[in-house]
């Protein structure tokens, strides 16, 4: 996975046709960080593509996201096909008719993959508003949909991109804004100093002759400018998969902590870490937050954590009143890490020692 926060995803679109199997693999060994694939009916607009089935067939040939964009006039009626051939994303567009657009939201959600909407150039993303909490993704059309290699549209760009962030600024963490439509190395710097997260890549990376991987490395390279330049102070932004840890906690408590925080929508991992030895002789968990949300999670939880740090105290002080303290597994004979030399006929087999009854 790339450093830097913009990620490319790949559009087949313009890929040949004959061989999709053989332009995942290569899309993917040059470094594409998903793939886009572009659904059409003929009818929504004026352009037959991929179904469903297409989709299921590439699906184990690459082990990256696969977002599907629909430009399909009925997509509630195929909804459970797209998501039965292991879409991890499904945005459709928000000119269809209306009565359809909840329900296949809904049903997307509750697949458990990250539901979108997409809007034309002539669309306002007002269009967006009664959806917006069912949304994880936004999709920026920059030219007419239904063909690859058109005209990068600017002005919609600068008028719909940043704006589109706000639409999904009830999701503190994993929502994206997408641009699709004429994106290259000319027009990258520009859309990443509008915040866009996933730029869509189609037809310049599909010429013969072209170096696929160092298009992508660019396209990536010069939106993460654009963000550190125009949105970010002159800062480098923050890699889009860095976690920082939050909290150190005894197991109980690190348990409560982050159920308190992902409630907040920002997702938490906890990893047996690097913390100290509780009287126990277990070490403390770490709880890890995405950087990107490291401040919210402060501005939330600062005086929750102060808190759980006195329970720790509390909890640490009882512990060594009624058991005692026992040594960390790594300094007790047998268990990891250095064992002393056996002397001559002793056995060194590990025997696990009996632990204390868990305590709270
Ligand atoms: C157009 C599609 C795009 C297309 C983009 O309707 O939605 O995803 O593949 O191709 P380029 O990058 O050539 O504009
Ligand atoms: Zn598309």
């Amino acid at each position: 996975m790339a450093g830097g926060r913009a990620r490319v995803a790949v559009s087949i679109l313009d890929a040949d046709h004959s061989n999709m199997a053989y332009a995942v693999r290569r899309a993917e060994k040059e470094g594409a960080d998903r793939f886009h694939i572009d659904v059409m009916d003929g009818h929504f607009v004026p352009n037959l593509t991929f179904g469903p089935k297409m989709i299921k067939g590439i699906r184990p040939r690459t082990e990256l996201p696969i977002d599907a964009h629909l430009m399909i006039s009925d997509p509630l009626q195929f909804i459970d096909e797209f998501l039965d051939a292991g879409c991890d994303s499904i945005t459709f567009h928000v000119e269809v008719d209306p009565a359809q657009i909840e329900p296949t939201l809904r049903a997307i959600r509750k697949a458990g993959r990250a539901a979108g909407l997409a809007v034309k150039p002539k669309t306002p993303l007002t269009a967006l508003e009664p959806y917006r909490e069912l949304l994880d993704i936004v999709l920026v059309m920059t030219v007419e949909p239904g063909f690859g290699g058109q005209s990068f549209m600017k002005d919609v760009a600068a008028e719909k991109l940043l704006a589109a962030r706000e639409y999904l600024s009830h999701k503190p963490v994993g929502a994206e804004v997408h641009v699709d439509g004429g994106v290259n190395r000319e027009t990258a710097e520009f859309v990443g100093g509008l915040g866009v997260d996933i730029l869509v890549v189609g037809s310049v990376l599909w010429i013969k002759g072209r170096d696929m991987g160092r298009e992508i490395r660019l396209v990536r390279a010069l939106a993460d400018e654009g963000y550190q330049y125009r949105l970010n102070n002159g800062k480098p932004p923050i890699p889009r998969d860095a976690m920082v840890t939050f909290a150190q906690l005894p197991k109980s408590l690190a348990w409560r902590f982050m159920t308190d925080i992902e409630r907040g929508g920002i997702p938490v991992i906890a990893l047996r870490g690097t913390g100290q030895f509780n009287p126990d002789g277990v070490r403390d968990y770490d709880l890890l937050v995405p950087a990107s949300a490291a401040a919210l999670a402060t501005e939330r939880h600062a005086a929750d954590r102060t808190r759980y740090f006195e329970e720790a105290a509390r909890w640490r002080d009882a512990y060594i009143a009624e058991h005692g303290v026992r040594p960390p597994d790594n300094q007790r004979p047998g268990m990891d890490g250095p064992t002393p030399p056996a002397s001559p006929g002793q056995s060194t087999r590990p025997t696990r020692p009996t632990r204390p009854a868990a305590s709270g």
